[in-house]
């Protein structure tokens, strides 16, 4: 295997404290095994001017950070990065902002990350460019007559073609992503809605052995759904259920059920929604008053962007109001943590929560339902609930699904998840256990980089369900046992729920 050098935005370098991000997390796990170079941001904004990038050497792996000026954070991250292309991707066109001046910054950025890299960059590597900060990396560093193997993955989802010319510069993003050599995509819907865009946009094609033309330019576009280390995960989730923090969770809890979500503070993730669930869930389940505690931990994220700061303040007000109207002077049903964890806690989090509530209006995978079912005691395990419209609903099918939109629904199957009894809970969970522990982390990494460097004939995107499959799924996937009249409850020693 050549060399690999992976460019993203977050570089988590090792002693510099992680982030909460998910792309950060699989590429960590990614490059302990194979080695070489990761280049990005080092977090760091500089008054004045751009700093010579930072070289910092752990074992086989170097990583290379330089920080942003005010104006390039402003302009490309908070801007174009994230007032533009985020809220595209994820579908919410009324957040759109446009800005000729921050896509001017973004492609400034874009070809100063290019500059500083291609230097390092060896004839025989293979680089491997992430998500939608970096759409024009690739064709940057051509540019500068680089002739390696350049791949591109897009962690987000892909918007379909009718939204995506809502942005005026499409058609140089479009290009820029003919650059590479292998695009890769979270799913199947994100591959057609790319290939859409190349047929009736751009004029290019596709031929029947999958190569697809683009501006001049042949390369390839598949999916590659990311995972999780299912098994490390594991561990660590059985682990962390004696750590003192999972012990006062659950002391704090006097036996209720806890249904967790766990996020960054993001409008895609939706939030607002999910909290109005949690309050019809009171209205339509009176009988269950009192039975479960609704924990959710927000974690801080782009709050120099008003968008997000808005959020904050919405949250806010709905837990408050929630629990104003509802709580009891013994039971308070929210909990809103307005922080960030590392994920040891998280893991025994998780291996303490009846349910994973976890309804994105949008989302590229989400890693979160992932890390909730491998960290599920398997005698025991808790349900989950789950958007359709996250990637990860595409192979977690035994879960709870549900429209985000739908509030009714969220709160139907939130009482259903309270109530399910546990051979059904066993049984969807190791569904959920096969498809999470064998496609990890590990196996999309070597997928990805296997049909980057060997130039595979496949086009994996063209092979997998069509979206009528997501369409047909009923809201609540698979039968629903008989229910029962009570949550079971959890004695405060056990782990995983009751039964
Ligand atoms: N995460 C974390 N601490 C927190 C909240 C989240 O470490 O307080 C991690 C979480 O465990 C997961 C990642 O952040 O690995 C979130 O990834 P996901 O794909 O769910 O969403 P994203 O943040 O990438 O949109
Ligand atoms: C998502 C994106 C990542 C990003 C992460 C955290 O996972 O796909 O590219 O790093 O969110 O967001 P932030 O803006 O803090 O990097």
């Amino acid at each position: 295997m050549p060399r690999l050098v992976i460019v993203s935005n977050r570089v988590n370098v090792p002693r510099q404290g992680g982030n909460a991000g998910g792309l950060a997390v699989a590429l960590e796990e990614a490059l302990e095994t194979n080695g070489g170079l990761w280049f990005g941001w080092s977090g760091n904004v500089a008054d004045e001017r751009v700093q010579p990038p930072k070289k910092t050497v752990h074992g086989r792996v170097t990583y290379v950070t330089t920080d942003l000026s005010r104006q390039e954070y402003e302009e490309f991250y908070t801007g174009f990065s994230n007032s533009t292309l985020w809220p595209l991707f994820h579908y919410q066109l009324g957040l759109l902002e446009v800005s000729r001046k921050s896509f001017g910054g973004y492609l400034k950025v874009n070809a100063a990350f290019a500059a500083a890299l291609a230097t390092m960059i060896r004839p025989d590597d293979l680089v491997w460019v992430h998500d939608y900060h970096l759409i024009p990396l690739g064709e940057e560093l051509r540019r500068r007559g680089l002739k390696n193997r350049i791949g591109f993955f897009l962690h987000t989802p892909f918007p379909v073609p009718e939204m995506l010319v809502a942005l005026p510069g499409h058609r140089r993003l479009m290009k820029a992503l003919s650059a590479y050599d292998l695009v890769g995509f979270q799913t199947p819907d994100d591959v057609r809605a790319f290939i859409e865009y190349v047929v009736g946009e751009a004029r290019g094609g596709v031929g029947p052995d999958g190569w697809i033309t683009l501006y001049n330019r042949v390369l390839r576009a598949a999916a590659y759904p990311i995972g999780i280390d299912a098994g490390a995960f594991a561990r660590m989730a059985a682990e962390a259920a004696d750590a003192p923090e999972t012990r006062r969770l659950l002391a704090s809890l006097h036996g209720r059920a806890l249904v967790l979500g766990v996020e960054r503070l993001d409008y895609s993730k939706g939030l607002p929604q999910r909290f109005e669930a949690v309050e019809r869930l009171i209205e339509i389940r009176p009988e269950l008053r009192g039975a479960y505690e609704f924990m959710q931990i927000a974690a801080p994220s782009r709050e120099d962007v008003d968008r997000y700061r808005a959020l904050k303040r919405q949250l806010e007000a709905a837990a408050g109001r929630i629990n104003g109207r509802s709580s009891e002077f013994d039971w308070q049903p929210v909990r809103y943590i307005n922080k960030s964890y590392d994920r040891a806690t998280l893991a025994g989090f998780y291996r303490v929560a009846s349910i994973g509530l976890v309804t994105p209006l949008r989302d590229g995978m989400n890693l979160v339902a992932k890390e909730f079912v491998a960290g599920q005691d398997p005698s025991n395990p808790g349900a989950l609930v789950m958007s359709r419209f996250a990637g990860a609903a595409r192979e977690l099918k035994a879960a709870l699904i549900v429209n985000p939109y739908d509030i009714d629904e969220v709160a139907e199957a939130l009482g259903t998840a309270l109530t399910m009894p546990r051979e059904e809970r066993i049984n969807r969970w190791r569904s959920m256990w096969g498809v999470v522990s064998g496609n990890t982390v590990e196996a999309w990494r070597n997928a990805y980089l296997r049909d980057l460097s060997a130039g595979a004939e496949l086009v994996r995107g063209k092979e997998t369900p069509a979206a009528a499959d997501l369409a047909g799924q009923s809201p609540v996937d698979g039968g629903i046992g008989p229910l029962m009249r009570h949550p079971e409850r959890r004695p405060a020693a056990s782990t995983g729920l009751v039964g």
